[in-house]
Protein backbone atom coordinates (compact mmCIF):
# COMPACT_ATOMS: atom_id res chain seq x y z
CA UNK A 1 0.00 0.00 0.00
CA UNK A 2 1.49 3.58 -1.27
CA UNK A 3 1.59 5.81 2.04
CA UNK A 4 0.06 8.60 0.28
CA UNK A 5 -2.37 8.55 -2.40
CA UNK A 6 -3.29 11.12 -4.57
CA UNK A 7 -6.53 13.19 -3.50
CA UNK A 8 -6.75 10.97 -0.73
CA UNK A 9 -9.96 12.37 0.35
CA UNK A 10 -11.27 12.44 -3.12
CA UNK A 11 -11.64 15.28 -5.65
CA UNK A 12 -15.22 17.41 -5.84
CA UNK A 13 -17.13 15.12 -8.03
CA UNK A 14 -18.27 16.53 -11.43
CA UNK A 15 -21.68 15.85 -9.75
CA UNK A 16 -21.64 18.23 -7.14
CA UNK A 17 -20.95 21.23 -9.74
CA UNK A 18 -23.93 19.74 -11.48
CA UNK A 19 -26.49 20.09 -8.66
CA UNK A 20 -24.96 23.88 -7.68
CA UNK A 21 -25.87 24.82 -11.35
CA UNK A 22 -29.16 23.15 -11.91
CA UNK A 23 -30.27 24.58 -8.88
CA UNK A 24 -29.23 28.27 -9.72
CA UNK A 25 -30.58 27.85 -13.77
CA UNK A 26 -33.71 27.02 -12.55
CA UNK A 27 -33.82 30.49 -10.99
CA UNK A 28 -32.62 31.99 -14.02
CA UNK A 29 -34.36 33.79 -16.95
CA UNK A 30 -31.67 34.19 -19.06
CA UNK A 31 -28.28 32.70 -19.62
CA UNK A 32 -26.12 35.30 -17.50
CA UNK A 33 -22.96 36.73 -19.67
CA UNK A 34 -21.20 38.46 -16.97
CA UNK A 35 -20.31 36.62 -13.20
CA UNK A 36 -18.87 39.76 -10.71
CA UNK A 37 -17.33 38.27 -7.12
CA UNK A 38 -17.86 41.51 -4.93
CA UNK A 39 -14.59 41.64 -2.70
CA UNK A 40 -14.52 42.67 1.33
CA UNK A 41 -16.32 46.30 1.73
CA UNK A 42 -17.31 46.19 -1.99
CA UNK A 43 -21.03 44.71 -1.68
CA UNK A 44 -23.62 47.42 -2.44
CA UNK A 45 -23.62 46.56 -6.25
CA UNK A 46 -26.03 43.68 -6.43
CA UNK A 47 -28.60 45.96 -5.11
CA UNK A 48 -28.52 47.49 -8.40
CA UNK A 49 -29.57 44.31 -9.97
CA UNK A 50 -32.74 44.57 -12.22
CA UNK A 51 -35.65 41.65 -12.04
CA UNK A 52 -33.29 40.33 -9.72
CA UNK A 53 -33.53 36.62 -8.12
CA UNK A 54 -31.90 36.33 -4.61
CA UNK A 55 -30.53 33.24 -3.79
CA UNK A 56 -28.51 32.63 -0.16
CA UNK A 57 -25.65 30.14 -0.99
CA UNK A 58 -27.24 28.32 1.56
CA UNK A 59 -29.86 27.34 -0.45
CA UNK A 60 -28.13 26.41 -2.84
CA UNK A 61 -26.88 22.94 -2.83
CA UNK A 62 -22.63 22.36 -1.98
CA UNK A 63 -22.05 25.93 -1.93
CA UNK A 64 -19.82 26.88 0.27
CA UNK A 65 -20.53 29.22 3.01
CA UNK A 66 -18.28 32.49 4.14
CA UNK A 67 -17.26 32.25 7.10
CA UNK A 68 -16.74 36.30 7.53
CA UNK A 69 -19.27 38.93 8.51
CA UNK A 70 -18.69 41.19 5.74
CA UNK A 71 -19.23 38.24 3.00
CA UNK A 72 -22.93 38.19 2.70
CA UNK A 73 -23.22 34.62 1.14
CA UNK A 74 -25.82 35.60 -1.20
CA UNK A 75 -25.79 34.97 -5.28
CA UNK A 76 -27.85 37.99 -7.07
CA UNK A 77 -29.22 37.12 -10.82
CA UNK A 78 -30.54 39.75 -13.03
CA UNK A 79 -29.52 42.52 -15.23
CA UNK A 80 -26.91 44.96 -13.97
CA UNK A 81 -26.01 48.39 -16.16
CA UNK A 82 -28.18 46.36 -19.25
CA UNK A 83 -26.03 43.04 -18.84
CA UNK A 84 -27.01 39.48 -17.81
CA UNK A 85 -24.96 39.01 -14.65
CA UNK A 86 -24.83 36.89 -11.26
CA UNK A 87 -23.55 38.65 -8.79
CA UNK A 88 -21.52 36.39 -5.92
CA UNK A 89 -21.53 38.73 -2.77
CA UNK A 90 -19.05 36.68 -0.87
CA UNK A 91 -16.59 34.67 -1.47
CA UNK A 92 -14.60 31.77 0.33
CA UNK A 93 -10.88 32.34 1.18
CA UNK A 94 -7.90 29.74 1.53
CA UNK A 95 -7.20 31.26 5.30
CA UNK A 96 -10.83 30.39 6.49
CA UNK A 97 -9.83 26.88 6.34
CA UNK A 98 -11.44 25.57 3.06
CA UNK A 99 -9.00 23.99 0.69
CA UNK A 100 -8.49 25.16 -3.14
CA UNK A 101 -10.77 23.05 -4.72
CA UNK A 102 -13.49 24.90 -2.87
CA UNK A 103 -12.01 28.10 -2.75
CA UNK A 104 -12.69 28.10 -6.58
CA UNK A 105 -16.14 26.35 -6.42
CA UNK A 106 -18.48 29.01 -7.48
CA UNK A 107 -16.22 29.90 -10.21
CA UNK A 108 -16.37 26.13 -11.84
CA UNK A 109 -20.12 26.63 -11.32
CA UNK A 110 -19.80 29.76 -12.87
CA UNK A 111 -18.44 27.90 -16.24
CA UNK A 112 -20.91 25.57 -16.11
CA UNK A 113 -23.81 28.07 -16.05
CA UNK A 114 -22.78 29.37 -19.59
CA UNK A 115 -20.70 32.69 -18.03
CA UNK A 116 -17.99 33.39 -20.10
CA UNK A 117 -16.72 36.48 -18.29
CA UNK A 118 -15.81 36.27 -14.61
CA UNK A 119 -14.93 39.63 -12.97
CA UNK A 120 -12.99 38.97 -9.91
CA UNK A 121 -12.69 42.17 -7.24
CA UNK A 122 -10.66 42.36 -4.06
CA UNK A 123 -9.21 45.04 -1.57
CA UNK A 124 -5.54 44.45 -1.81
CA UNK A 125 -2.54 46.07 -0.18
CA UNK A 126 -0.27 48.77 -2.15
CA UNK A 127 3.41 47.45 -2.39
CA UNK A 128 4.40 49.71 -5.80
CA UNK A 129 5.70 52.72 -3.48
CA UNK A 130 3.51 55.30 -6.42
CA UNK A 131 0.10 53.75 -4.76
CA UNK A 132 -1.76 55.44 -2.38
CA UNK A 133 -4.64 53.92 -0.35
CA UNK A 134 -8.08 54.36 -2.55
CA UNK A 135 -6.36 53.61 -5.80
CA UNK A 136 -8.09 51.19 -8.27
CA UNK A 137 -5.77 48.52 -9.59
CA UNK A 138 -6.42 46.75 -13.01
CA UNK A 139 -4.66 44.04 -12.27
CA UNK A 140 -2.45 42.56 -15.49
CA UNK A 141 -1.24 39.54 -13.81
CA UNK A 142 -0.31 37.29 -10.98
CA UNK A 143 1.81 35.54 -8.84
CA UNK A 144 1.28 32.74 -6.45
CA UNK A 145 4.20 31.38 -5.42
CA UNK A 146 2.74 29.31 -2.50
CA UNK A 147 2.23 25.62 -4.03
CA UNK A 148 -1.41 24.57 -3.03
CA UNK A 149 -3.55 25.49 -6.22
CA UNK A 150 -7.40 24.72 -7.11
CA UNK A 151 -5.72 22.39 -9.81
CA UNK A 152 -3.85 20.27 -7.99
CA UNK A 153 -4.79 16.55 -8.80
CA UNK A 154 -6.64 17.33 -11.44
CA UNK A 155 -10.08 19.13 -12.18
CA UNK A 156 -12.97 17.10 -13.09
CA UNK A 157 -13.78 15.98 -16.89
CA UNK A 158 -15.31 18.81 -18.47
CA UNK A 159 -14.04 21.68 -16.45
CA UNK A 160 -10.65 21.62 -17.72
CA UNK A 161 -7.24 19.78 -18.65
CA UNK A 162 -4.51 19.25 -16.58
CA UNK A 163 -1.72 21.23 -18.17
CA UNK A 164 -3.16 24.84 -19.36
CA UNK A 165 -1.94 28.27 -20.53
CA UNK A 166 -1.59 30.98 -18.33
CA UNK A 167 0.25 33.40 -20.49
CA UNK A 168 -3.28 35.77 -21.16
CA UNK A 169 -5.48 34.55 -17.86
CA UNK A 170 -6.25 38.37 -16.98
CA UNK A 171 -7.60 38.70 -20.60
CA UNK A 172 -6.31 41.68 -22.49
CA UNK A 173 -9.41 42.16 -24.66
CA UNK A 174 -11.05 43.26 -21.23
CA UNK A 175 -8.40 44.86 -19.75
CA UNK A 176 -8.60 47.03 -22.98
CA UNK A 177 -12.54 47.76 -21.93
CA UNK A 178 -11.61 48.55 -18.00
CA UNK A 179 -9.30 50.96 -19.46
CA UNK A 180 -11.08 52.57 -22.20
CA UNK A 181 -14.17 52.79 -19.73
CA UNK A 182 -12.00 54.69 -17.00
CA UNK A 183 -10.75 56.41 -19.21
CA UNK A 184 -14.37 57.95 -20.54
CA UNK A 185 -15.72 58.10 -16.98
CA UNK A 186 -12.48 60.48 -15.64
CA UNK A 187 -11.76 57.57 -13.42
CA UNK A 188 -7.86 56.96 -12.86
CA UNK A 189 -6.78 53.28 -12.90
CA UNK A 190 -3.75 51.85 -11.96
CA UNK A 191 -2.26 48.29 -13.22
CA UNK A 192 0.05 46.21 -11.82
CA UNK A 193 0.60 42.92 -10.92
CA UNK A 194 -1.25 40.96 -7.73
CA UNK A 195 0.66 38.68 -5.36
CA UNK A 196 -0.86 35.72 -3.77
CA UNK A 197 -0.47 35.56 -0.39
CA UNK A 198 -2.32 32.26 1.71
CA UNK A 199 -2.52 34.73 5.10
CA UNK A 200 -4.50 35.42 7.19
CA UNK A 201 -1.60 37.12 8.71
CA UNK A 202 -1.05 40.38 6.87
CA UNK A 203 2.57 40.35 5.18
CA UNK A 204 5.72 41.32 7.40
CA UNK A 205 7.70 44.64 5.81
CA UNK A 206 10.50 41.88 4.74
CA UNK A 207 7.69 39.76 2.84
CA UNK A 208 6.83 43.02 0.97
CA UNK A 209 9.92 44.16 -0.21
CA UNK A 210 10.74 40.75 -1.22
CA UNK A 211 7.29 40.96 -2.77
CA UNK A 212 8.27 44.42 -4.51
CA UNK A 213 11.85 42.66 -5.88
CA UNK A 214 9.87 40.07 -7.20
CA UNK A 215 7.39 42.72 -9.23
CA UNK A 216 4.36 42.51 -7.66
CA UNK A 217 2.28 45.83 -7.44
CA UNK A 218 -0.08 44.93 -4.96
CA UNK A 219 -0.89 42.04 -2.27
CA UNK A 220 -4.33 39.79 -1.65
CA UNK A 221 -5.39 36.84 0.02
CA UNK A 222 -7.90 36.28 -2.72
CA UNK A 223 -9.27 35.99 -6.48
CA UNK A 224 -5.72 34.21 -8.02
CA UNK A 225 -7.70 30.52 -7.08
CA UNK A 226 -10.61 31.74 -8.79
CA UNK A 227 -8.55 32.94 -11.94
CA UNK A 228 -6.74 29.73 -12.11
CA UNK A 229 -9.76 28.18 -12.03
CA UNK A 230 -11.15 29.77 -15.06
CA UNK A 231 -7.99 30.03 -16.92
CA UNK A 232 -8.54 25.86 -16.61
CA UNK A 233 -11.89 26.05 -17.59
CA UNK A 234 -11.60 28.59 -20.83
CA UNK A 235 -13.67 31.59 -19.16
CA UNK A 236 -12.38 35.25 -19.81
CA UNK A 237 -11.11 36.89 -16.69
CA UNK A 238 -10.79 40.73 -15.91
CA UNK A 239 -9.44 41.44 -12.11
CA UNK A 240 -9.58 44.88 -10.17
CA UNK A 241 -8.06 45.73 -6.81
CA UNK A 242 -8.90 47.79 -4.48
CA UNK A 243 -5.75 49.51 -2.82
CA UNK A 244 -6.94 49.67 0.61
CA UNK A 245 -3.72 50.51 2.63
CA UNK A 246 -0.20 50.38 1.72
CA UNK A 247 1.59 47.48 2.64
CA UNK A 248 3.14 46.63 6.02
CA UNK A 249 6.26 48.86 6.67
CA UNK A 250 5.71 50.77 3.98
CA UNK A 251 4.38 53.77 6.76
CA UNK A 252 6.00 53.73 9.79
CA UNK A 253 3.35 53.97 11.96
CA UNK A 254 0.84 52.27 10.36
CA UNK A 255 -0.77 48.82 12.08
CA UNK A 256 -2.78 47.06 9.33
CA UNK A 257 -6.17 45.58 10.33
CA UNK A 258 -9.41 44.55 8.79
CA UNK A 259 -11.29 47.60 10.05
CA UNK A 260 -8.74 49.80 8.04
CA UNK A 261 -9.53 47.66 5.19
CA UNK A 262 -13.38 47.73 4.91
CA UNK A 263 -13.41 51.49 5.67
CA UNK A 264 -10.95 52.69 2.90
CA UNK A 265 -13.15 49.72 0.67
CA UNK A 266 -16.30 51.26 1.42
CA UNK A 267 -15.21 55.05 1.24
CA UNK A 268 -13.52 54.14 -2.54
CA UNK A 269 -16.68 52.15 -3.76
CA UNK A 270 -18.44 55.06 -6.08
CA UNK A 271 -15.92 54.78 -8.46
CA UNK A 272 -15.35 50.82 -8.50
CA UNK A 273 -18.94 50.76 -8.77
CA UNK A 274 -19.24 53.31 -12.20
CA UNK A 275 -16.28 51.45 -13.52
CA UNK A 276 -17.73 47.74 -12.94
CA UNK A 277 -21.22 49.12 -14.46
CA UNK A 278 -19.60 50.78 -17.44
CA UNK A 279 -17.67 47.73 -18.04
CA UNK A 280 -20.26 45.36 -17.96
CA UNK A 281 -22.60 47.92 -20.04
CA UNK A 282 -19.79 47.29 -22.83
CA UNK A 283 -19.44 43.71 -22.72
N1 LIG B 1 -2.09 42.26 2.50
C1 LIG B 1 -2.82 41.18 2.15
N2 LIG B 1 -4.11 41.24 1.85
C2 LIG B 1 -4.71 42.45 1.92
C3 LIG B 1 -4.01 43.61 2.30
C4 LIG B 1 -2.62 43.50 2.61
O1 LIG B 1 -1.93 44.48 2.94
N3 LIG B 1 -4.90 44.64 2.28
C5 LIG B 1 -6.09 44.12 1.89
N4 LIG B 1 -5.98 42.79 1.66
Amino acid sequence: MPLSMPNASGPIPLAAYEESAAFIRGHLKETPRAALVLGSGLGGLEEEAESAVRLPYADIPHFPQPSLPNHAGTLTCGRLAGCPAVVLSGRVHYYEGYDMPTVAYMTRVMHLLGVRTLILTNAAGGVNEGFRPGDLMLITDHIKLFSDGPSRGGAPTGLGERFFDMSRTYTPRLRDIARCCAAKGDIPLREGVYFFMPGPQYETPAEIRAIRLLGGDAVGMSTVPEAIAAAQCGMEVLGLSCITNLGAGMLPDAVLSDEEVGLTARASSEPFRRLIRDVLTSL
